[in-house]
């Protein structure tokens, strides 16, 4: 069988010099590949109480959305700005490169919900403090955030520090 790492393509200086970009097309266009990276994060769970599982457009969705299915549990769309029809609360941040504001519903998440946060890569961990500090405006508690990825050259553990953070795959540069 192979490992998950051999799915992976990296793509040097894309989308700029001096980045490597862990690709994940070619995880999902291979079947084996993307029940591997749906069965590896899933497994970062075991023994974890959750009540919601949420997941950062777009990317978060193809793994978190899968991982909610199986476990049963609600998916709650973290979305970039401006797509979300009901009342949001947002969070902005800086991403590797460029910056972005994302929201979710108000309504997504109550007082004392146990949430996971699960996207495909940690890089500056921008994405997922902006996600987590939104589930804790509404009251949600971040149990645990998962990802497929981690590059650790951007220091994102550090930024998440105070979360209980697994990755599946952690790269050491950026
Ligand atoms: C990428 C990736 C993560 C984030 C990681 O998303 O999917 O969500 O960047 O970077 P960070 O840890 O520095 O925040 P991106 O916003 O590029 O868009 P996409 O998921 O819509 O492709
Ligand atoms: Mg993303």
């Amino acid at each position: 069988m192979k490992k998950i790492e051999e799915y992976v393509r990296s793509i040097p200086d894309f989308p700029e010099p001096g980045i490597i970009f862990r690709d994940v097309t070619s995880i999902l266009q291979d079947a084996d590949g993307f029940a591997l990276a749906v069965d590896s994060m899933q497994a970062l769970l075991d023994g974890v109480e959750v009540d919601v599982i949420a997941g950062a457009e777009s990317r978060g969705f193809i793994f978190g959305a899968p991982i909610a299915y199986n476990l049963h549990k609600p998916f709650v769309l973290i979305r970039k700005k401006g797509k979300l029809p009901c009342e949001t609360i947002e969070s902005s941040y800086d991403l590797e490169y460029g910056s972005a504001t994302i929201e979710m519903h108000k309504d997504a998440v109550t007082p004392g919900q146990k949430v996971v946060l699960v996207d495909d890569l940690i890089a500056t961990g921008g994405t997922i403090e902006a996600t987590a500090r939104m589930v804790e405006e509404l009251g949600g508690k971040v149990v645990k955030i998962i990802t497929l990825m981690e590059l650790e050259g951007l220091n994102g553990r550090k930024r998440l520090k105070d979360y209980d953070v697994a990755s599946v795959i952690c790269y050491e540069g950026k």
